[in-house]
């Protein structure tokens, strides 16, 4: 065994060379990673007692792309390029072996072997689009050469990572040896393409799997028209559709030119940058700096559940779908019944929509059991509440429980604003209560806000997070104050929104100019689809809010076919409604102001801004860790556009200067609730950006 570098090793099994790449944790092309393969294809070329040449990976991966965090830099060792050449043009064999993921620049690697094996787990995939890219090492040229423009398409857009075997069937892997025999399947491999004098086998020379799309341009248009939802607002998409119509209508070396160019557009554009910081922004919420990863963790075994409701079946599926078996506490077997019966129609739903086989909704509904005894729940790991948002209800569930449920065993509340300190006071186990913060519909949503409260333990907290993965979700730990981070913040867009419809904007202006931002929908169609009568009662109504006008007259939202929009009955598409301007013109002439006209930018900056400087007060109060944590709660639970990387993120790329100076003319004209937070003014004045606080 010979050392190329500090991350690249050569061997030999007989005649065929073995370079065994090991660069933890994701065998990353960082520049010494690159140096190893340049200099270690060298010598096993160079290498006379050697016939072929196995590329192989330690660790938990093959390469799963470029070092993300070298992007920017000044480039350094050799470059991509010269690798994938030095490979490609090799005189010897070149397999590669695959195992965990080849992603992206990895991908691109081994797409410049001659051949390629993997094990049954390993998956294939070009991500970059995830991080507003595009494969820039000839990824969108060689891919659809193998796969046909359909398949490439697809790929490249939606960045999913193609397990072997579909690898196999479309040709982007030659074999599948079995699980854990990677190194002796591949170097068996490169020996028989020796003894059998196969070719060396050039993805860049084969353009028969382009003909097809040649001269039919309608390919690509379809493409681009059946996905313009899902792209809507990204550039990377159309950046790589384009590089996938160069590969079929120009020859390969034309088409790694425009692949170029198009890679850096993106790559210099803000969107890659705020997509490339959320990457590292996610990853980063898991490290929680006085609970390391190593603390110890309670085995959740056993799940019981307190409520029914949307929030409590929605809760209970993203259990069953782990396999973890749940018990579903309710006070009325009627209120259960029913709550089953959601849940097992949302299974069904996606049984119909091919998510899964249908004798998989049996199997989850198995794992979830209904009960009207809190008794049912002295045995479980871990009990959520999820009734509504009432303290003493709360307190008298806690209280209950504590003498109920097993010693160690946690109770989380799933309260969405309330004093998570208040109600662990009432348990005589305040370390183990903490606070679960799922986001509607639970079975859907990404976002898990874990509530630490001041008593929790660290054990407790390293369990929530672990458990959160488990199920699939995105955990951020923040601190006990009303609304937490998410909907503390969301109040200020939302309070502003409703003042400025009183001073002149209609609701789809508010709306358009949030949804032109990149958010889903705005706050006014945001209501409709909740119902505008959630917290409203009908005899204390008294015409005091344009809401209790519109309930009054029985606008309720998208159930009622009308709240602040009208609704097709057919298509249930929302318009913008007479009704609803005439009550707010009326309201606001009753309440004696002048209405004015409100631009689309004092629109976007009175939604986002006192977001922002709320953030900024968040972090001053130690209620979330870091500014990124906050962003990964906007882009998880809110909608807020990854290519703008969260409302903290944005504030940096716009200028902390320029905030302050907006929210201090604000305050100027419209008062206290614009005042901005001290350490705004701090950052602002010291030049600083919120990125500077880590
Ligand atoms: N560059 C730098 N660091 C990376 C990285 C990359 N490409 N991929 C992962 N890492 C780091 C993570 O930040 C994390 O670091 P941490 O432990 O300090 O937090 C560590 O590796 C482990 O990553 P995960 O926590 O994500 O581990 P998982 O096992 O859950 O997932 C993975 C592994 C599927 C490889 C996932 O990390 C991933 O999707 N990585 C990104 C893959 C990607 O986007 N590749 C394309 C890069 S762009 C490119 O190649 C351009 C080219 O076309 C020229």
């Amino acid at each position: 065994m010979t050392a190329i570098n500090s991350v690249m090793d050569f061997s030999k099994d007989g005649d065929v060379g073995v370079l065994t790449l090991n660069s933890p944790p994701v065998n990353a092309l960082s520049a010494n990673v690159r140096d190893g393969l340049y200099e270690g294809f060298k010598a096993a070329i160079a290498d006379p007692a050697v016939k072929a040449i196995v590329l192989i990976c330690e660790g938990r991966t093959f390469i799963a792309g470029a070092d993300i965090s070298e992007f920017g830099g000044a480039s350094k060792g050799a470059s991509l390029f010269d690798v994938q050449n030095m490979m490609e043009e090799s005189p010897k064999p070149v397999v590669a072996a695959i195992h965990g993921t080849a992603l992206g620049g990895g991908l691109e690697v081994a797409l410049c072997a001659h051949y390629r094996v993997a094990v049954p787990s390993a998956r294939c995939g070009l991500p970059e689009v995830n991080l507003g890219l595009l494969p820039g090492a000839g990824g969108t040229q060689r891919l659809p050469r193998i796969t046909g423009v359909e398949k490439a398409l697809e790929m490249v857009t939606s960045g999913s990572h193609v397990p072997a075997k579909e690898c196999l069937a479309m040709g982007l892997v030659d074999e599948i040896v079995p699980e854990g025999e990677l190194k002796a399947g591949a170097i068996a491999f490169a020996r028989k393409v020796v003894a059998d004098r196969k070719p060396l086998v050039k993805v860049r020379d084969n353009d028969t799997k382009l003909q097809a799309a040649k001269g039919h341009p309608e390919i690509f248009a379809n493409f681009r028209k059946a996905n313009a939802r899902k792209f809507r607002g990204f550039k990377a998409p159309e950046a790589n559709i384009q590089c996938i119509e160069a590969a079929v209508n120009q020859p390969f070396e034309e088409g790694l030119k425009t692949e170029r160019r198009l890679f850096m557009d993106v790559m210099m554009g803000p969107q890659s940058a705020a997509q490339r910081y959320y990457f590292f922004a996610e990853r980063l919420a898991n490290k929680i700096p006085d609970v390391p990863d190593t603390t110890a963790t309670i085995p959740i075994k056993k799940v019981g559940i307190i409520g029914a409701g949307t929030m409590g079946g929605g809760i209970a599926m993203n259990f069953a779908n782990a396999g973890i078996p749940v018990t579903i506490v309710e006070v009325k077997q009627d209120a259960l019944d029913r709550g089953l019966k959601v849940v097992r129609g949302n299974y069904e739903r996606s049984a119909k929509g091919g998510r899964f086989p249908m004798s998989e909704v049996d199997r989850r509904m198995g794992l979830i059991t209904g009960s009207l005894d809190m008794n049912a729940l002295a045995d479980v790991d871990l009990v959520i509440e999820a009734v509504f948002e009432r303290m003493d209800i709360k307190k008298d569930i806690f209280t209950r429980l504590d003498s109920i449920c097993k010693p160690g065993a946690i109770l989380a509340t799933n309260t969405s604003g309330l004093n998570i300190d208040e109600i662990a006071s009432v348990t005589k186990r305040p370390e183990a209560v903490i606070g679960l913060h799922f986001f509607s519909p639970a079975n859907v949503m990404k976002l898990l806000e874990i509530v630490r409260a001041d008593h929790t333990s660290k054990e407790v907290i390293n369990t929530s997070m672990k458990l959160a993965k488990t199920i699939g979700k995105i955990a951020v730990l923040v601190g006990v104050c009303p609304g937490f981070v998410g909907n503390r913040m969301l109040g200020q867009r939302g309070r502003e929104a409703q003042k400025m419809v009183l001073e002149g904007a209609m609701p789809w202006d508010v709306d358009r100019v949030l949804y032109d931002f990149g958010f889903p929908m705005g706050p006014f169609a945001m209501s409709d689809l909740a119902g505008l009568d959630i917290g409203w009662v009908k005899e204390r109504s008294k015409g005091e809010t344009i809401r209790d006008v519109l309930c009054e007259a029985d606008r309720r939202g998208q159930k009622t076919g009308a709240g602040y929009y009208d609704y097709d009955p057919e298509t249930r598409a929302a318009k913008p409604s007479p009704v609803t301007e005439k009550i707010i013109k009326d309201f606001v002439t009753k309440s004696g102001k002048n209405p004015r006209t409100i631009g689309d930018e004092e629109i976007l900056e009175r939604c986002i801004y006192p977001m922002i400087n709320e953030g900024a007060k968040l972090l001053d109060e130690k209620k979330a860790i870091r500014p990124s944590d906050i962003d990964v709660v906007w882009v998880n639970g809110y909608g807020w556009p990854v290519y703008r990387g969260g409302p903290m993120h944005y504030a940096d790329q716009v200028g902390l200067d320029k905030v302050l100076a907006k929210m201090k003319e604000f305050e100027a004209k419209m008062g206290d609730a614009f005042k901005p937070a001290p350490l705004l003014e701090k950052l602002a004045g010291e030049g600083k950006k919120f990125a500077d606080l880590r």
